[in-house]
């Protein structure tokens, strides 16, 4: 059975999983959604995967933009979404999108990865990560097994959190994305290494004298600032000094 996984990753955290979960099922090296930005998908899988931070209760705008445009005469199509504690109403959000298309998401499941939101706090100490990385494994595990087993199931989401509310805070965040992405600015601390313009998932900062500027097309998922060698980028002067974090696995390279 030819298995596809899409993915979209910030930090590296659903790179992870992407793969672990390829691993599992025997399919290729997942695919980068930044690579098939601005194109209709179609593929020929008879199973497909997607895999996807959780921002603001709901999926990246990267990922809403792949699943407007998503063909795929697959059987049985999965999705996982991962998050810093509460993925709201994501998975469901991404199933309607889905549905739009005239595809079933068979099954949805969520998984708890250390946060890369500064404004939630910042990541969480190396020990809280390394026991979220192995019950992440474990999770994995059972996944696998499930979507091997062909398992239809409802989208999971957070048990106490109406849909409403979701879709609202969600609303919020993609309204004010343009707004927040003016947060970003650079230190003395920068280095002009260049990294930031590199992986940035959408081609939005450009680079003066050496320097990042931010366009208007930021998705917000903060590669930029957590992948930075020099801890020279910030959002928010209130954010400075929140513990920075991508996952330990992963080279920025991985990504781009
Ligand atoms: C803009 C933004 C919004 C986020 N919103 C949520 C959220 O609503 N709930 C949550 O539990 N985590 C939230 N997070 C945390 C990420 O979903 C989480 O760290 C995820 O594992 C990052 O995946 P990645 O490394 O593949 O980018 C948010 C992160 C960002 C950057």
């Amino acid at each position: 059975m030819k298995t596809v996984i899409y993915y979209f990753s910030g930090t590296g955290n659903s790179l992870v999983l992407a793969r672990g979960l390829a691993t599992r099922l025997g399919a290729d090296e997942p695919v980068n959604l930044r690579h098939c930005r601005g194109r209709e998908i179609q593929d020929d899988a008879d199973r497909v995967g997607i895999v996807f931070p959780v921002y603001a209760f709901g999926p990246p705008q990267l990922v809403v933009r792949f699943l407007n445009g998503f063909s795929t005469a697959a059987s049985y199509v999965f999705a996982i979404c991962n998050c810093g504690g509460s993925p709201g109403s994501a998975l469901r959000f991404a199933a309607g999108l889905l549905q739009r298309r005239g595809i079933r998401l068979a099954a949805g499941f969520s998984i708890v990865m250390p946060s890369n939101y500064l404004p939630f706090g910042g990541a969480p100490a190396v020990e809280r990560q390394q026991q979220l990385f192995l019950a992440a494994g474990k999770r994995l595990d059972r996944i696998g097994e499930l979507v091997a087993a062909g398992v239809v199931m409802a989208p999971e989401k957070t048990s106490w959190l109406p849909d409403w509310f979701s879709h609202a805070v969600y609303r919020w965040f993609v309204a004010g994305m343009k707004k927040s992405s003016r947060k970003f600015f650079v230190t003395d601390q920068c280095t002009r290494c260049g990294l930031c313009e590199k992986i940035c998932p959408v081609g939005n900062i450009t680079l003066t004298d050496g320097r990042p500027q931010w366009g208007e097309r930021c998705e917000m998922c903060l590669a930029c600032l957590q992948w930075c060698p020099a801890q020279a980028i910030a959002f928010g002067r209130e954010y400075r000094g929140r513990r920075h974090y991508h996952h330990p696995d992963v080279a920025a390279a991985d990504l781009m």
